[in-house]
């Protein structure tokens, strides 16, 4: 009998107490851009999850015998409305934010998610540019909505497809999805001009190793950026194992041995993925080595949950009520106070940590926040 792992009630825990600054203390908010954390890390990268559901049942990331029919999924009326992600989001750009990305769960679902697509493209950083807005989806959708996406003021996308394999694919989403499909949306995106397309493919040792040659034959001498994960000990559902975790240097090997790699200088600072260009110049690919080489050092990213709660972390177990400050009626320079007070305080650095830990430590933080929820 299949053991039902309890549905967490992770994302139900009670918030963190947002700060709330005397008003008088909104004039010492920081000038924008000058928001460091207490490792000096600046707020640069806002991801926003717009919806906790999504059509596939990833093994590593919703496995069906939790998120099934009786999952206990937001509730219409506690997501965050577009206007309310709109404006928070004008606070963080002011505050250093540069770059947006919106997730999920799977962020097409949302409906008329190309509506917010707009409100977000019209925000302005002080300097009066436009922000980097790009999107991770599982491409189901693509298909269907690249065209509108673009046409509303998305600039780029990034899709998640773990495998060519039919087999391997349909296995690893557990919905029977076809690649194929995924496979058009990604054509799609690109002919829209959501590029540079990236496609994210966790590595699960024992699971698709296989599909990493396939992988990058396939999409070496095209302008799509592959890029190779460490599957992570994220969430709580997933029953990690270190032992199913590749090492990025492994996977790089592999590549390098049928196809020469030369690494490449990093396009940002504090960047997610190593970046690495075939020697022959036809292309690069990526590997984000959150396990075996923790990227926590610089680390700038915040995470706007589905219900608004401000995440500082992705392996955080709380985060900060913004939609009650935003429902309360607290003003723009109320908002602001709070992230910065907020952002201040934060020392969070897990993977980090987390690799000092003995390697068969398992996953057994039972409180970790899921990654549908708080998106990747
Ligand atoms: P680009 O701007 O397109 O390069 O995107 P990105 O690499 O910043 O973001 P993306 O969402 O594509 O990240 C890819 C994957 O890296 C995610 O799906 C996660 O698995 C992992 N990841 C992203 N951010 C973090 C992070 O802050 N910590 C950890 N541990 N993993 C992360
Ligand atoms: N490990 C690594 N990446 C994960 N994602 C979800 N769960 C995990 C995990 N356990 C990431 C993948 C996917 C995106 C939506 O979230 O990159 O493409
Ligand atoms: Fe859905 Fe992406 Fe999670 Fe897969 S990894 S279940 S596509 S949110
Ligand atoms: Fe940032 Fe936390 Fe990921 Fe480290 S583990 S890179 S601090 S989100």
């Amino acid at each position: 009998m299949s053991e039902r792992v309890i549905p967490l009630v992770d994302q139900r825990m009670a918030p963190l107490a947002v700060p709330r600054p005397a008003r008088a203390a909104a004039h010492a908010t920081p000038a924008p851009g000058l928001l460091h954390d207490t490792l000096g890390r600046p707020l640069r990268d806002l991801r926003i999850s717009v919806t906790d559901r999504c059509n596939f049942r990833c093994t590593y990331c919703m496995p069906k015998e939790v998120f099934d029919k009786d999952y206990p999924y937001l509730r219409h009326g506690d997501l965050l409305r577009f206007e309310e992600i709109a404006r928070l989001a004008g606070v963080f750009v002011a505050q250093g934010v540069r770059k947006i990305r919106l997730t999920g769960g799977e962020p097409l679902l949302r409906k008329d998610i190309e509506l917010l697509v707009g409100q977000l493209a019209a925000l302005r950083t002080p300097e009066g540019e436009p922000l980097d807005l790009t999107l991770t989806t599982n491409g189901s959708l693509l298909g269907r909505k690249a065209a509108a996406l673009r046409a509303a003021g998305l600039q780029r996308v990034t899709v998640s497809l773990d495998g060519l394999d039919d087999a391997v694919f349909r296995r690893m989403n557990d919905v029977d999805f076809p690649v194929a499909d995924v496979l058009r949306g990604i054509d799609a995106a690109r002919e829209a001009g959501l590029g540079p397309v990236k496609v994210n493919m966790v590595v699960k040792r024992g699971t698709n190793e296989h599909e990493i040659l396939p992988m990058a034959r396939h999409f070496k001498g095209s302008d799509i950026v592959l890029r190779f994960i460490e599957y992570m000990d994220v969430g709580a559902t997933n029953r990690w194992r270190m032992d199913e975790v590749l090492p990025s240097a492994e996977v790089m090997q592999m590549i390098h041995r049928e196809m020469p790699l030369v690494p490449l200088e990093p396009a940002a600072p504090g960047e997610t993925a190593e970046r690495w260009a075939y020697a022959d110049g036809s292309g690069e690919v990526g590997f984000i080595s959150s396990v075996t080489q923790a990227f926590c050092r610089d680390c700038n990213r915040a995470r706007l949950s589905t219900e608004g709660q401000l995440y500082l972390c992705l392996f955080a177990s709380r985060g900060y009520d913004l939609r009650e400050l935003v429902r309360g009626g607290a003003s723009d320079a109320d908002i602001a106070a709070a992230l910065a007070a907020i952002w201040q305080g934060r020392d969070d650095r897990y993977s980090e940590l987390r690799a000092s830990l003995p390697p068969d430590a398992g996953n057994d933080r039972g409180r970790r926040v899921e990654m549908s929820y708080i998106g990747g």
